[in-house]
């Protein structure tokens, strides 16, 4: 038997363990889903495998045209393996139609076009509920320098116009999204890569056609089976069989 790995960290979403070699990790997705900083809570079985499935899906994507990730590779239904960062302490969010926050802060009614992809900054803190802050605030505190600010809004960005594009050829139109960003060391020297994950409980996705939400809005509102929109993003991005059925009841072989 091999020996028991040493998990690294457990959050709501991810379990972290030690990977094979120094500067790796083995990511874990497990099917808990939380909203509203973790007062709802559930199970949705076959949440971990999807997200897992589209992570890698959307990572490997950004690699491929040079956007850096920490994803290496997937190693079974619910891992993969990454490369361990230094986690910049914010969440990036890029928006292009209005939802949620902007449109409950603002004023501005869910689904209008915003003028402009608007990149904004949250402190990751639980206690605080995670607060949106200035580049003031980021500079000031010392979270990230101005360069790291810089090159935050610019991945961001790019994130956005692959997504966007990828998410369109399968009619889904990307609302917004939260990427997390860490700080990998070569030498001196320093190189932003984008971590975390990339899937539908990051992302507001919604069909063109029909308005219908395929994304963890369908957990915070009520709105159906989660595990059915996540299968329903992951069949037309081609990252599941057509006929998969029964990926609510994957099987794990490690
Ligand atoms: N490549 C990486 N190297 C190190 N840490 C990472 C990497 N990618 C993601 N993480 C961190 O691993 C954790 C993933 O777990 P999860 O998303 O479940 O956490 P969470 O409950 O959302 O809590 P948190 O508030 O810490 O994000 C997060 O803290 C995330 O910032
Ligand atoms: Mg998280």
């Amino acid at each position: 038997m091999a020996p028991r790995r040493t998990k690294v960290y457990e959050g709501k979403a991810k379990i972290l363990y030690e990977g094979p070699e120094p500067g790796t990790l083995i990511q874990y997705f497990k099917d808990d889903a939380t909203a509203f900083n973790a007062q709802k809570k559930d199970v949705i079985e076959g949440k971990g495998v999807l997200n897992n499935r589209l992570s890698e899906f959307f990572m490997s994507g950004l690699n491929a045209i040079g956007v850096p990730t920490h994803f290496i590779r997937r190693l079974n239904m619910r891992e993969q393996l990454i490369r361990s960062v230094e986690m910049i302490p914010l969440e990036v969010v890029v928006r292009n139609y209005a939802a949620g926050s902007i449109s409950k802060r603002l004023g501005i009614e869910e689904g209008t076009a915003l003028p402009r992809p608007i990149v904004e900054f949250y402190y990751k803190d639980d206690a605080l509920g995670d607060p949106m802050v200035s580049e003031e605030h980021i500079i000031a505190f010392g979270w990230a320098s101005q360069q790291d600010l810089d090159d935050m809004v610019a991945l961001g960005l790019r994130v956005n116009d692959f997504m966007s594009g990828v998410m369109m050829g399968v009619g889904i139109r990307l609302v917004d999204f939260k990427i997390e960003i860490g700080r990998i060391w070569e030498n001196d020297y320093q190189r932003l890569v984008v971590a975390d994950e990339i899937s539908p409980d990051s992302c507001r996705l919604w069909d063109i056609e029909t308005g219908r939400k395929l994304d963890k809005d369908v957990f915070r509102r009520d709105l159906g089976n989660l595990a059915d929109a996540y299968t329903e993003v992951a069949r037309r991005l081609g990252v599941l069989p057509r006929n998969a059925n029964n990926v609510t009841k994957p099987t794990l072989i490690n």
